[in-house]
């Protein structure tokens, strides 16, 4: 039974090392832990293999990129580590976790140039991100924090600091029970949930938010894919608040969430329909075709 994150056996990659799981560690005084200077990706690997890996490790140098957070690998060099780390927890189906982050240096104020960027690669399982939800249907709570606007924090970055919200909204959430939290953007519309994206169908067409104040999920990006190649009509535009009521059905889309039905958000309600199910049903075939 596996225990505390850093309670484990096994190995974690850290700067081009395989270090023992409980040894990799960090100084107290490392600059992401002060002022949230770290990108990360989320990937799974289904039967050995990383779904969309090259695009993960694409878009965490993307993320430093945004942050200011100069990655010292290449893709391949990220694959690489990925690979080993997979190799060597001995899984088929894994959780991978890449982290780059600014670490203790001669900067400990606001300014991290001077700061080493460092990487870490962790693998482990990790089952259904929403437990039962993927058939009953997730609850959603509507989150009281708005996803940011781009003039206010870099949000196309997958940075650790964007995720203080959605803690806070999730511990909302899950304190009235509920599995996660919607969150409407700066301007009030529709825009995802806390670690994933959000998709609704109405009258035989689906409509998901415009990605423009929040990340566009690889999974996001997969699942519109799906939908343009059976014909269905997929569209990607601002959603207002008032339109919750009418739509018919609902689901999440992420890495960890993969596709999750929604049953329920706030007042809303919403049926694990056919379209639902078959797009998830779907989606589990294509990451292990
Ligand atoms: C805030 C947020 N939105 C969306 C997603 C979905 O992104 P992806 O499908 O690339 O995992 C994630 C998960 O990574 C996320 O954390």
């Amino acid at each position: 039974m596996a225990g505390a994150y850093d309670d484990r056996d096994g190995f974690i990659w850290m700067d081009g090392e395989m270090v023992d799981w409980r040894s990799a560690n960090v100084h107290i005084l490392t600059h992401a832990l002060h002022y949230g200077s770290s990108v990360f990706e989320g990937e799974r690997a289904y039967n050995g293999k990383i779904f969309k890996s090259r695009e993960h490790s694409q878009r965490l140098l993307d993320s430093g990129d945004y942050m200011d957070i100069p990655i010292p690998y290449t893709v391949d060099e990220i694959e690489a580590a990925k690979d080993q780390v997979l190799k060597a927890s001995g899984l088929s189906d894994a959780y991978v976790r890449v982290v780059c982050w600014r670490g203790s240096g001669n900067d400990m104020g606001v300014a991290s140039a001077q700061n080493p960027v460092h990487m870490a690669v962790a693998a482990w399982e990790w089952g259904a991100y929403y437990g039962d939800a993927k058939t009953k249907g997730a609850k959603l709570d509507i989150s009281k924090w708005k996803r940011p606007s781009p003039e206010t924090i870099p949000c196309f970055a997958k940075a650790a600091g964007l995720y203080m919200i959605c803690t806070m909204a999730k511990h909302q959430a899950e304190a009235k029970g509920c599995s996660d939290a919607m969150m409407y953007d700066h301007r009030g519309y529709v825009a995802e949930a806390t670690g994933a994206n959000i998709f609704f169908v109405k009258d035989g067409e689906v409509h998901t938010p415009k990605p423009d104040s929040f990340l566009n999920g690889i999974t996001r990006q997969t699942v519109i894919g799906m939908l343009e190649a059976k014909g269905i009509k997929v569209n990607v535009r601002h959603i207002m608040a008032e339109e919750l009521e009418g739509f018919e059905q609902c689901w999440l889309t992420g890495t960890a969430a993969e596709v999750t039905p929604v049953g329920q958000i706030g007042e809303h309600t919403f049926e694990v329909g056919a379209l639902t199910r078959e797009i998830a049903e779907d989606y589990e075939k294509l990451v292990r075709a």
